[in-house]
């Protein structure tokens, strides 16, 4: 969701503005990806490397994040929108982690789409995470794939198959750097707050586009992972590069029970 604050100051406003009209954004986007049938998105709202931008900014974030949560959760929850937020816990503001408890605990029955909000997320520290608990003989590829899940407390999902980047910029920025292995790009010249569902809609098209072959040659489906928690002989060979697991198809991360409003 890059561009928030090009868009406000090409037009004389302050950043936080930018951040504000994005956020105003995502209903709309969140309703037209349900509609098109897409079952898992992540928007990158909040890098680990973004803790280094002035504390004003980081904090009108945090923030607004706590407050889309606290008012938007109820909505998605009616939507058929289940929440997720993905990316490190240990260094949120405690009443921003309280509204992720709970708008996870009220949303965790939906299923018509997932939405993954990444916060404090870098894919490099997730890695390392998982890596560093691997031990002497490291990991499958199912079971790295499901361990990389837990330490960023999601569901293990799918491999997006479209990674869209806002606001011109044409890199990664440490997002889902494992996952996105054949994932197909997008880079849009739109900024975030003017990217809506005409938008989505267009580069959805887009992606229909392009042919896809996984290493393979046309027609080429991507490797199945028939159990993620199976351990090949082989880590990491080929033929045990993991598939597609259904949203929802298997509970890695226990929602926290919270019945009260943060
Ligand atoms: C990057 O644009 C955007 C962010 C760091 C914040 C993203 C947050 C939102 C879109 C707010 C809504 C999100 C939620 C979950 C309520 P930038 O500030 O780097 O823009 P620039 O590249 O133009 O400076």
């Amino acid at each position: 969701m890059d561009g928030n604050g090009r868009w406000a100051e090409e037009r004389g406003l302050p950043r936080a503005a930018g951040h504000r009209h994005g956020a105003e954004n995502l209903g709309s986007i969140l309703e037209c990806a349900g509609s098109l049938g897409i079952q898992v998105l992540t928007l990158y709202a909040f890098s680990s490397d973004n803790w280094r931008r002035p504390r004003a900014e980081v904090e009108g974030l945090m923030e607004l994040f706590r407050h889309y949560l606290r008012s938007e959760a109820r909505r998605c929850r009616r939507r058929g929108l289940r929440l997720q937020v993905i990316g490190r816990r240990d260094r949120l503001p405690a009443a921003l982690l309280r509204a992720v408890e709970w708008a996870e605990w009220i949303t965790r029955r939906q299923r018509r789409l997932l939405v993954r909000l990444a916060i404090d997320y870098s894919a490099r520290w997730a890695i390392c995470s998982v890596a560093a608990g691997a031990g002497g003989d490291g990991f499958s590829a199912p079971a790295f794939r499901q361990a990389l899940a837990r330490v960023i407390h999601s569901d293990p999902v799918r491999d997006p198959d479209l990674i869209v980047r806002t606001g011109g910029e044409q890199r990664l920025s440490d997002f889902l750097l494992w996952e996105s292995a054949y994932s197909e790009l997008v880079f849009s010249p739109c900024m975030f707050p003017d990217f809506g569902p005409e938008q989505l809609r267009s580069v959805v098209a887009e992606f229909g586009r392009r042919r896809r072959r996984f290493g393979g040659l046309d027609g080429t489906a991507p490797a199945a992972e028939s159990d993620v928690s199976h351990r090949t002989d082989k880590p990491c060979g080929p033929g045990s590069n993991a598939g597609s697991i259904g949203v929802g198809s298997r509970q890695a991360v226990e929602t926290k029970r919270l019945d009260r409003e943060p």
